[in-house]
């Protein structure tokens, strides 16, 4: 028989009987205890507690396993770890690699709470963080110190959307270090767009509040790591109390289902109203990977299997303050919100300043106001319509 194909996968991953019970979906177990029936059977589940067999509630049980299971086969991994949020999943896929005296190098367009995690967190520990061009390319090589224990990418980048050049990128580590761990934080590809461990990145991450979940009523991290970082990611995170609900853990497997028909939905339509924008005087640039304006738009057209409804675009203009406010607040479709990936539209906006302070490397800062838009599942004439009365707010207001 063929290998599956991404939309046979995406229905039947981490769906067998073990954990559906005879049910189409797998269980949602909640539990803390799980009771043995004998000394041996306790016996048995200490021994494979870390190999999916029930043991105690913090170590997962079938409604975590089964997403577990489906997680690993989607990115090709050797396992998977799940945490409350993405952000617990950067935040202990890094620790669990670094110790004193380390050096850590992040892409410079990495999402903001990661770069906060370094400098806050990770250089009260004395690990050094040093953050580069995401179009840095094969010249990251030399950037790489004998300390250096973790390279972080992240692609595109949060808000300014550059498309790293991934196979340069871990070429070039791999030739000065072998031993460096490459950890992606791959939430804009959903864990299907771009499969970093094709790559031979490491350990992918995944913000499942995202897409995922994908009606913006949960929250959950996934790390899906290879056979060398594997064992240790689990284990230093079990030992970090990383834990999610088992109804998260449901919602999420639930997602996957639909996964592919609402990213090609969300694509048509973010496409759709990229070009729109693409065409209007009031906008410089449309940073959507899948335009050629997006910096890196030949790596995603080279590495990706499509896109999603994430993208941004920068006014001719930087808005005056009440600009900025009269054409944020007063949209009918966009929401103005945090996050990303569920079913609806979002938008936010930022200051050529508010860019220049979340880039600590030598970065050209936008000229005029950047606007972040999540294109969700409503009609694009629709939305087309709220984003030119936008631009007529702009007009009116000074
Ligand atoms: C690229 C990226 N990574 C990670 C996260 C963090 O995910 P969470 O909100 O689930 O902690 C976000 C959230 O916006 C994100 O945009």
């Amino acid at each position: 028989m063929s290998s599956k194909k991404l939309e046979t996968t995406l229905v039947s991953a981490g769906r067998s009987k073990k954990f559906t019970l005879g049910s189409v979906n797998p269980v949602i177990q909640r539990a803390s205890s799980l009771v043995f029936d004998s000394v041996k059977a306790k016996k048995h589940a200490t021994i494979n507690r870390g190999k999916g067999e029930l043991f105690y509630g913090r170590r997962g049980t079938l409604t975590h396993f089964a997403l577990q299971e489906a997680m690993t086969e989607l990115e090709g991994g050797a396992g998977c770890v799940l945490y409350p949020c993405g952000a617990a999943a950067i935040s202990n896929a890094i620790l669990a690699f670094v110790s004193a005296g380390d050096h850590v190098l992040m892409t410079g367009s990495a999402y903001e709470p990661a770069q906060s995690f370094c400098d806050k967190i990770l250089s009260r520990m004395q690990v050094s963080t040093r953050y580069f061009d995401p179009l840095i390319g094969s010249a990251i090589g030399k950037l790489v110190q004998p300390n250096t224990k973790v390279v972080f990418l992240e692609s595109p980048g949060s808000i300014t959307m550059e498309i790293q050049d991934i196979p340069a990128i871990v070429r070039a580590i791999r030739a000065v270090s072998p031993k460096v761990i490459i950890i992606m934080d791959n939430t804009w590809a959903a864990g299907v767009l771009f499969k970093p461990l094709d790559f031979d990145i490491d350990i992918s991450i995944q913000s499942g509040t995202k897409y995922l979940i994908g009606h913006s009523d949960a929250m959950l991290g996934i790390a899906v790591a290879n056979a060398r970082c594997w064992e240790q990611l689990r284990e230093d995170s079990y030992l970090m109390g990383q834990m999610v609900d088992a109804d998260s853990a449901y919602l999420a497997s639930r997602g996957l289902r639909t996964l592919g028909v609402r990213l090609k939905q969300h694509e048509a339509n973010g496409i759709d109203v990229a070009n729109w924008l693409a065409q209007r005087p009031e906008v410089a640039h449309v940073y959507h990977p899948a335009l050629p304006d997006c910096q890196g738009h030949e790596f995603y057209q080279r590495d990706f299997s499509g896109c999603n409804g994430l993208f941004s675009f920068e006014l001719k203009h930087r808005l005056t303050q009440q600009q900025f406010e009269n054409y944020l607040d007063n949209f009918h479709h966009f929401s103005m919100a945090f996050s990303w990936g569920g079913f609806e539209s979002l938008i936010l906006a930022y200051q050529p300043e508010d860019i220049k302070a979340i880039r600590k490397y030598e970065a050209t800062a936008p000229q005029g106001t950047l606007v972040r838009v999540h294109i969700g599942l409503e009609n694009t004439q629709d939305l087309i319509e709220d984003l030119a009365a936008g631009f007529a707010r702009i007009a009116s207001a000074q």
